[in-house]
């Protein structure tokens, strides 16, 4: 592929168009576009087939991005890396990058309109047209983060199932750990919890777009933001260590701030929104079709928002709750399921409070999960397969590859895949450390430089000139040198 192919295509000879005639033309084709879609589909597909508004949409979206990776890991890599730097470098990058990826992913899903591959045929260039393979690689990286992503989602289900047996009253530290490294090596217990994890996603994803997912999000999201701030609220006022949580969390100590602890929050941004992958594409694909109906920019400010606030509080309560309780904020990825139930077992109305948080982590992990899901799904459903028979084989399929997962955190630990890393960290190093910043860099790189500048003002029509310029800045040169010098550093360091 020559460098030429990359370049914003020439303007066609005719005259400039104002970018309100712009949008009025793609706002007709796209009436167009649909109404062809909807001719060619059955009756329950075509009821299926998108979401009903905006506000939909934007639960869904949030329901993608809000997950593990706001309550599990962000506190605990925060805890790893110092606190306070780290948080603002993190949300440093989710402004400068993850909100101008999350514009340019959503874009594609809503201008193609085709599924995580073939949406980017659908961008107005072969340029862009060009691009359409990485959605293989999207493919294939859900489908091995769901696999993870499962057999966790089935650790938050167990911990629940103990909390509402009351099994963490009295628990030691000695205890807790105990009980953690007990399930690692339990291969049934941890396959049992995967799979009714998987299947409630399943079932979600095979019931389709507005008659599943919008239904159980639109449910779940706003049960969840209630119950956070109920707990984070109380966390802050009853556990005494409620101004030390604070100041961990928002007290920079730049000397704490490394390569690698930016390597992270950088990797970290794109994972907690849900980039790099297709999970915000094929979202994109089912909002409303013209570039004015359901504006992107407003739902993105509305998704990095809450998608940022809710990690904070995770970090607020968690810290909060363990400080409390004299714990240490490093506790790694342990943090949440060793080192949080000795503080439930102790503190007043632990019970209620311990019962309420694991079904909040399970709440954010389903709807995660059904995200990742739709992404293989949306694919295999243009393929003709059709929706439910799609989610149950890949459902199945996924689970039976998370058993080697779980096999690899108790029996195969120590086996040894790749450089030094045992199956678990392998799967997590190209899964996480090289495919969503692969597919991150694909996407800046289509929308930067292969997709019509008008075109794509179009669909960000209620920025200011100055932003929208700032905003294509941002996502031609910055995010590549950036997610470039980030996958260096990683590979180099692995
Ligand atoms: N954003 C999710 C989290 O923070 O846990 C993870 C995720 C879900 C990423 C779905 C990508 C995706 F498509």
């Amino acid at each position: 592929m020559t460098r030429g192919d990359w370049r914003t295509p020439k303007a066609p000879s005719r005259p400039a168009l104002s970018q309100a005639a712009w949008s009025k033309i793609l706002d007709k084709r796209e009436a167009r576009l649909a109404m062809a879609q909807t001719e060619n589909q059955t009756g329950s597909q075509s009821q299926n087939a998108g979401f009903s508004g905006s506000m939909a949409f934007i639960l869904a979206a949030s329901g993608s991005a809000v997950g593990l990776g706001n309550i599990w890991k962000f506190p605990y890599v925060t805890g790893e890396n110092g606190g306070g730097a780290f948080v603002l470098f993190y949300l440093m990058c989710i402004l400068a990058l993850g909100a101008p990826l999350m514009f340019a992913e959503i874009f594609i899903g809503k201008r193609g309109k085709a599924g995580p591959v073939d949406s980017f045929k659908n961008l107005g260039t072969k340029a862009a047209a060009r691009a359409h393979p990485v959605g293989y690689i999207f493919i294939l990286t859900a489908f091995v983060a769901l696999s993870v992503y499962g057999v966790i989602g089935g650790w938050a289900v167990y911990y629940t199932s103990l909390a509402l047996d009351n099994g963490f009253d009295g628990m030691t530290p000695e205890a807790a750990s105990g009980t953690f490294g007990t399930l690692m090596d339990d291969f049934a217990t941890m396959v049992l919890f995967q799979i009714l994890f998987m299947a409630a996603i399943t079932y979600v994803v095979a019931k389709g777009v507005s008659t599943g997912i919008e239904r159980y999000t639109t449910i779940l999201m706003p049960l969840f933001f209630m119950m956070l701030l109920g707990l984070t609220a109380y966390a802050l006022t009853t556990s005494g260590a409620g101004m030390r949580s604070v100041s961990f969390m928002f007290n920079p100590d730049f000397t704490k701030l490394t390569p690698s602890a930016m390597a992270e929050a950088l990797g970290h941004a794109f994972f907690s929104l849900s980039l790099g992958v297709g999970g915000m594409l094929v979202y994109g694909q089912y909002m409303p079709s013209s570039p004015s109906a359901t504006p992107i920019t407003r739902s993105v400010a509305t998704i990095v928002v809450v998608d940022t606030l809710v990690a904070l509080c995770a970090g607020l309560l968690i810290f909060s709750v363990i400080f409390g309780h004299g714990g240490e904020a490093a506790g790694g990825p342990g943090l949440l399921f060793m080192s949080l139930p000795v503080a439930f077992g102790e503190m007043t109305g632990g019970y209620y409070v311990a019962v309420l948080w694991f079904a909040l982590v399970v709440v954010a992990a389903l709807t995660s999960g059904i995200s990742y899901l739709e992404i293989i799904v949306a694919h295999a459903d243009r393929l003709g397969m059709g929706r439910a028979k799609a989610a149950v084989s890949l459902g199945v399929a996924i689970t039976s590859v998370g058993f080697a997962t779980v096999w690899s955190l108790g029996p195969g630990k120590d086996v040894i895949i790749f450089a030094g890393k045992n199956l678990f960290d392998t799967l997590d190093f190209f899964a996480f450390g090289v495919s969503l910043p692969l597919g991150g860099l694909v996407i800046a790189i289509t929308v930067g430089w292969a997709v019509r500048r008008e075109e794509y003002r179009a669909y960000l029509s209620e920025l200011g000139e100055g932003t929208f310029n700032k905003v294509v800045f941002l996502t031609k040169y910055v995010t590549p040198v950036l997610i470039i010098m980030i996958m260096a550093y990683l590979i180099k360091t692995s």
